[in-house]
């Protein structure tokens, strides 16, 4: 049957707009120069410093015992943990493959060809790809010269035509959250006919530091949402894919079911994510290595020839006064650390630093030093 025209015209198997849209490999994956023996250390994915809790890996190996059978696809016990954790009901938690297949699902509920969405830019790139795909139109917002989501120009961007409003607190890859006030008008005034989506995968880091999380606040909305978290930063999960939404239930709930696949997280990633959960002290261990290194290591920057971005995350963005950021990436990567270079604000661009160990943080400074100079 080739060459047989479908009813919209086009020919071939594939849809036009997959074969026309060329997303950059954002996250390019080092698996295979560097592997998990971290020959090169990996400081550009915002990864945790640390392996998962004795008490997670446990948890994954006995279930691994029985992987002929398919997990549970309510992901009832960890759910119900999430709920007694929360208040929310059960029915209005979602689980995912990562937040990452949340935060395309929250696009395929929310937009159709020729919808209106709004994102800060630059942020996650999940849903903008996700948006491009599903032929919608966004307005991408830069974000405040502090790197936070910039609520009040996007509030301004709302159109009639606008479905979803996706705000990232802390942003990646810029590191600010948003504060109380932010979140609240955004809560307040995002139209009951917009989708508000809140991504908060390094939640968790922020709230350490006095920061707000977005579900302390949502009771005042009236319209839908959407919040957005994971098992994969400080829970130290990243290879397992374990995300979980809060919504609004109802409508919200009923759509993330129909576009779901089933049994998309598997046994051992249920029973790890559990197993974390509930494992605190970890927890507290986690946080406070992560946010005391990252303290150290702005404390390092301060002098040099850059500025640091106020961070409430397990990363720091830096920009660098003249030395390009691709250079400094180059450098980095010579002494045995992979960091992410940035096309952002300008063309000297910016290094986003994921926290790493001691001594990686030792070594990435003394790099710095000497490819930034003092300023
Ligand atoms: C802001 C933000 N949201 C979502 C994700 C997706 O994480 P995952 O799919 O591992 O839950 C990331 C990953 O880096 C992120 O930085």
């Amino acid at each position: 049957m080739t060459g047989t025209t479908a009813k919209s015209g086009r020919t071939g198997a594939i849809r036009p707009a997959l074969l026309e849209t060329r997303f950059p490999t954002f996250i390019p994956s080092y698996e295979g120069e560097s592997g998990p023996d971290e020959t090169l250390g990996r400081l550009n994915l915002n990864e945790a410093i640390f392996p998962p809790s004795d008490a997670a890996i446990a948890a994954a190996r006995d279930a691994l015992a029985f992987s002929h059978r398919y997990p549970d696809d309510f992901g009832t016990a960890l759910k119900s943990e999430l709920s007694t954790r929360t208040g929310i009901a059960p029915e209005a938690i979602h689980l995912g493959s990562g937040s990452s297949e949340l935060l395309f699902a929250a696009v395929q509920i929310s937009i159709e060809a020729g919808d209106h969405a709004v994102l800060p830019a630059p942020t996650f790139p999940v849903c903008a790809k996700a948006i491009t795909h599903a032929g919608g139109r966004m307005t991408q917002v830069p974000v405040r010269a502090d790197g936070a989501n910039d609520v009040d120009a996007m509030l301004a961007a709302i159109t009639a035509e606008t479905r979803l409003f996706y705000l990232c607190t802390p942003n990646n890859p810029t590191g600010a959250d948003l504060s109380a006030d932010d979140l609240a008008r955004a809560i307040a005034n995002v139209p009951d006919q917009c989708l508000l989506l809140i991504d908060e995968a390094y939640m968790e880091f922020a709230v350490a530091e006095g920061g707000v999380d977005a579900l302390s606040l949502i009771g005042d909305r009236s319209g839908p949402w959407m919040i957005t978290r994971t098992f994969s930063k400080v829970y130290c999960l990243s290879a397992l894919r374990v995300g979980y939404a809060f919504s609004s239930g109802g409508d919200v709930s009923q759509a993330l079911n129909q576009v779901r696949a089933n049994f998309t997280v598997s046994r051992p990633a249920l029973a790890a994510a559990l197993a974390a959960l509930k494992d605190d002290d970890y927890l507290r261990h986690v946080l406070s290595a992560t946010i005391n290194a990252r303290h150290e290591l702005a404390k390092g920057l301060s002098g040099l020839a850059c500025s640091v971005l106020p961070s409430r995350a397990n990363f720091l963005t830096v920009r660098p006064h003249s030395v390009s950021a691709v250079k400094l990436a180059a450098q980095a990567r010579d002494a045995g650390l992979l960091v992410q270079a940035m096309p952002w604000p300008d063309a000297i661009g910016s290094l986003r630093l994921t926290i790493g160990t001691p001594s990686q943080n030792e070594t990435l400074l003394a790099v710095l030093r000497a490819g930034l100079g003092e300023g």
